[in-house]
């Protein structure tokens, strides 16, 4: 039932670390999911590692907390122990990674085991990184996507939850690619970290195997 999970006691309700660096799309996306009922979880934090990320002033808008931490002149384990401050100040549960730009090391995965997630733009393992939309355009796929996973230490490269595949158009540049994508990452994340939240699940080796629903 949509209503019920809006209706659960705010402590029943997961509470998520939402990392971001730039427009902060997934972020509203996820937002708006805890407001209407798909998703059983409340932000906490938004944390935000560039002071003029758009993200921010929305998230603000929306009266998330919302903190920014910038690297500066800090090195990894120092950046991320700051982050990792902020997150235990706010009770955070579950850390998404939405349009976050840095690879995270062991301060932060060690302190989450398994409680990290990432949304990123194409179907992994194929094209990891950067500009991923436009790196599957320019090798001429023919089926696009978007993947949730877990985060590791790695580029990309936890275990996947969750993907969507996406039919590329012969006149898709890589802009029309990326905007086409967009909507269905944002479901794909709500959809992937409601599972993650309500059902049961056990990572073994490479996958993510859901058994037995809840309710
Ligand atoms: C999205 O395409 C996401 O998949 C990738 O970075 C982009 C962030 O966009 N990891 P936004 O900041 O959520 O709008």
């Amino acid at each position: 039932v949509a209503s019920r999970s809006a209706e659960l006691p705010a402590s029943t309700r997961a509470r998520l670390g939402i990392l971001i660096s730039g427009r902060g799309s997934n972020l509203l996306a996820l937002h708006a999911a805890t407001r209407d009922g798909r998703l059983p979880a409340e932000i906490a934090v938004v944390i935000s590692n560039r002071k003029d990320a758009a993200g921010c002033e929305r998230a603000r808008e929306r009266g998330l907390p919302t903190v920014v931490i910038e690297k500066g002149a800090l090195d990894r384990a120092g950046h991320e122990a700051r982050i990792l401050a902020e997150l235990r100040l706010h009770g955070v549960e579950w850390v998404c990674l939405a349009g976050y730009m840095r690879i995270l090391g062991p301060t932060l995965v060690d302190a989450y085991p398994q409680r990290i997630v990432n949304i990123h733009p194409s179907l992994l393992p194929a094209f990891p990184g950067r500009d991923a939309q436009r790196q599957a355009w320019e090798y001429g796929v023919r089926i696009a996507g978007c993947t949730v996973h877990m985060v590791d230490r790695g580029l990309d490269s936890g275990p996947i939850v969750e993907q969507q595949a996406l039919e590329v158009s012969d006149a898709a540049s890589a802009k029309e690619l990326a905007e086409r994508l967009l909507p269905i990452e944002h479901e794909l994340y709500a959809t992937a970290l409601r599972r993650l939240l309500t059902e049961t699940w056990i990572v073994e080796g490479r996958r993510v195997v859901f058994s037995k629903k809840e309710g």
